[in-house]
């Protein structure tokens, strides 16, 4: 589509959590390698972000994730041993990622939330619009990738947009909630966001979930964010300075999300795609 916005190239994915409730299986293994079926949650984002033609992957990592480098890169030994065998075709899907994207990678050095996270990947990112995955929120948008969907959005608009669904009521304490008014299906302008609200103080019950596009002024807006819910670096507290100069779209995206930062939406995913891959 021709659009006077700038393109989004890049993709940001903060993956330096340390994966708490996923103890004691994400002692070794960074939480973003935790497979749903044979392929880990960040290599779902990565092709999500493919498939919204999006190929320059940013990865910001942490001490104890030198796992995701290895499998975003060849394997000599392993493709040495399976070529010409039976199994080669294991590992199509992930050589073809491979080839098509190009990954790069920054450490968080301190845990000071999800804003500072996203700030520490300017410098793989620069000075330009770009999306974020949080790898833990698996997307399925079938046909249609939700950050697809999110493109598109933005190629008519070019400010940030912010992916939702609606939650039950008692759960907005898990998510950054907004308060917009509807301008089209689904699309609202956000003039108010909170970070993990209680049910009772929640302007809503429409919960961001882990896809942002995110406009580049927003690196200077988070140096000046301070700490918020939990003592951290909020990037709800960051997009609602955009928000105020109307400048923030939530979308509600088409699809299904699971919630594999916990165990029941990762059980559920699991279920979800392998019911899908039996069909
Ligand atoms: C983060 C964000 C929150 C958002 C959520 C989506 O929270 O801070 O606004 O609703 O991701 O998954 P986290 O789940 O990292 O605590």
């Amino acid at each position: 589509m021709n659009t006077k916005y700038p393109t989004i190239k890049k993709c940001l994915f903060p993956a330096a959590g340390y994966g708490t409730r996923f103890l004691p299986a994400t002692k070794a293994i960074p939480k973003e390698m935790l497979p749903v079926l044979t392929k880990p949650l960040l290599q779902y984002g990565v092709e999500e972000a493919l498939a919204a033609n999006i190929n320059t992957i940013a990865i910001v990592t942490g001490r104890g994730k030198r796992a995701i480098e290895d499998h975003f890169d060849i394997s000599y030994e392993l493709e040495h041993q399976i070529k010409g065998t039976s199994k080669e075709h294991y590992l199509t899907e992930i050589r073809s990622l491979i080839t098509k994207c190009t990954f790069s990678y920054t450490r968080q050095v301190e845990m000071k939330g999800l804003g500072h996270a996203i700030l520490s990947g300017e410098t793989l990112i620069g000075h330009e619009p770009f999306a974020v995955v949080l790898a833990d929120d698996l997307c399925d948008g079938n046909s249609h990738g939700v950050l697809a969907q999110m493109v598109s959005l933005y190629e008519k608009h070019g400010c940030t947009v912010v992916a939702i669904e609606e939650v039950p009521r008692e759960q907005t304490y898990k998510y950054g909630v907004i308060a917009g008014e509807e301008i089209e299906e689904g699309v609202y302008r956000v003039s108010d966001m909170v970070e993990k609200p209680d049910p009772k103080d929640a302007p809503s019950n429409l919960a961001i979930i882990g896809r942002y596009i995110l406009t580049p002024d927003i690196f200077d807006i988070i140096r000046d964010t301070k700490p918020g819910k939990g003592g951290e670096v909020q990037i709800t507290d960051a997009i609602l300075e955009q928000a105020k100069q109307g400048r923030v779209l939530a979308y509600k995206f088409k699809g299904k999300r699971f919630d594999c930062g916990s165990v029941d939406g990762f059980v559920e995913a699991t279920n979800y795609f392998y019911a899908k891959s039996e069909s």
